[in-house]
């Protein structure tokens, strides 16, 4: 039997929702992670300060006070967010960061930005005052291919706005190809990216194994295998740009399992044993702590947890529990579908 213990982790990107998914995903996370960056794409979304001090209460409210965990809370980006009061929020800490959603790049991304240059003196302000901008990097073309939109988001927005305003602390959310590996190698220090356990663990087959797997889409979407082994490269290096961010994502199952289904996968649950076998996998547990307790708290300034978890590597293979129940309701809980050997404790 292996035991491994590091610091206790962040997730630097979840999705919570509100309601009875809130009150059934929360603690799926808090059991393993000591912060979290909360994203805002709620409908309606969280718009201002005085939205996110509620959101957090809401948050706050299904947590056991003997759990210290600390969600931090987002702005969404709009071409009308005011200059002023997005200062202000983030100055009397309502806000940790704000979030860029192109317009109809993913889930609840209609009031996003059309026009990046209408949210150019926002952007500034930011940059002046130290606030994390958070992108989700795909352009919404469509005559661009699905599979090539980060690519295109990088050349033509992201390089733009890392040209205009180099002193903005950027994170590019859970990149997914090899040329965002590449351009975060060779960015500046202010520009770093999360990683999700389901764009290292799959590429894009997983969608399309013998028939169509709703609950293997997400946006951006999986990759092609020589991206998949670039970001489990760059996850593995111990380069302090990369570090995780989950994006777990729940929807319920009969809005992945329809016509239309949902984009976003929930993956809170087994995230941790997830990474240690990845990490295993690839003889790099030695650099699993960087990537999941380390390097983003670094890039936010944050000092590290002080609690530390426990990782155990059992003889057999561990049971995934399928689904989360939600009232009547359930949501997929994300499963590799590779042997996973590794238990997490809490010490
Ligand atoms: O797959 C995704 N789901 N990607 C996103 O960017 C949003 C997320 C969601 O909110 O469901
Ligand atoms: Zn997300």
């Amino acid at each position: 039997m292996k035991i491994i213990e590091i610091i206790k982790p962040d997730d630097f990107h979840v999705h919570f929702r509100d309601g009875n998914i809130l009150m059934a995903v929360v603690p799926e996370t808090i059991r393993h992670f000591g912060r979290a960056i909360v994203m805002p794409n709620l409908i309606p979304p969280i718009l201002n300060g005085f939205d996110a001090k509620r959101y957090k209460d809401e948050i706050l409210d299904v947590i056991p006070k003997s759990n210290k965990f600390k969600p931090l809370m987002t702005l969404y980006l709009t071409e009308n967010t005011r200059t002023d009061e997005l200062e202000e929020a983030y100055q009397q800490e309502m806000i940790f960061a704000a979030k860029l959603y192109p317009a109809g790049a993913t889930t609840n991304s209609e009031f996003g930005v059309g026009d990046i240059s209408k949210i150019m003196p926002v952007l500034e302000k930011m940059s002046d005052i130290g606030m994390p901008l958070l992108i989700h990097g795909e352009v919404i073309d469509k005559e661009i291919d699905v599979f090539d939109r980060e690519k295109k988001f990088i050349d033509t927005v992201l390089d733009f706005i890392c040209s205009e305003l180099p002193n903005l602390k950027i994170t590019l959310e859970h990149i997914t190809t090899k040329e965002a590996t590449t351009y975060l190698q060779d960015s500046s220090i202010n520009v770093s990216a999360t990683i999700t356990p389901h764009h290292l663990a799959l590429n894009r087959n997983a969608i399309f194994n013998g028939g169509i797997s709703p609950h293997y889409y997400c946006l951006p979407i999986l990759k092609r295998e020589v991206h998949r082994k670039a970001l489990v490269r760059a996850a593995t290096s111990g380069n302090p740009k990369f570090f995780l961010g989950t994006d777990t994502a729940p929807h319920l199952k009969s809005d992945k399992e329809s016509e239309c289904g949902c984009a976003g996968i929930f993956n809170a649950t087994y995230c941790m044993s997830i990474l240690a076998q990845l990490f295993d996998n690839e003889n790099s547990l030695s650099q699993l702590e960087n990537f999941t307790s380390i390097n983003g708290a670094k890039h936010y300034n944050l000092k590290l947890n002080k609690e530390k978890i426990k990782l155990t590597k059992s003889e057999t293979p561990i049971t995934f529990e399928k689904t989360l129940k939600v009232n009547k309701d359930h949501i997929n809980i994300f499963n590799p579908n590779f042997d996973v050997y590794w238990k997490v404790s809490t010490s």
